[in-house]
């Protein structure tokens, strides 16, 4: 019966880490829309956007070097903790990435 620890070891991670990725990446989409596309919407204030507008490399460099200069004020009410979860979320649908997304 020893060979079936490390199985239901895996088969807890497994249980444990897809339901936490789902939540994280639904937070992600949720404060997206909240916090970025309140403009960023066709006929919005500033342009419609979505992850695969960019690689992942420009959206780590526009979150890092970048910090929204166009408009330096719409990012002031929003924390870093959610600013971090909406770029990783930017990231995992990026052009490159293996789930792009065209919306919000
Ligand atoms: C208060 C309105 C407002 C909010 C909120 C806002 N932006 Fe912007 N953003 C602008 C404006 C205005 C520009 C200038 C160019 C344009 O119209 O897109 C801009 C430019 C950008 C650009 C470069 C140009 C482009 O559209 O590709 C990116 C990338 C961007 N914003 C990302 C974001 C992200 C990510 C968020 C949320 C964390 C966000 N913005 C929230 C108004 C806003």
């Amino acid at each position: 019966m020893k060979w079936m620890f490390p199985l239901s070891g895996a088969l807890l991670l497994a249980l444990l880490t897809v339901p936490a990725a789902f939540a994280a990446d639904v937070q992600g989409k949720t404060l997206f829309r909240a916090d970025c596309r309140s403009c960023h919407v066709d006929g919005g204030s500033a342009q419609d956007l979505s992850p695969a507008d960019y690689l992942k490399s420009e959206w780590r460099d526009f979150f890092a070097n970048d910090h929204h200069q166009q408009q330096p004020n719409a990012w002031k009410g929003i924390s870093a903790k959610d600013l971090a979860i909406i770029q990783q979320w930017l990231i995992d649908h990026a052009m490159d990435s293996d789930q792009a997304a065209t919306c919000g």
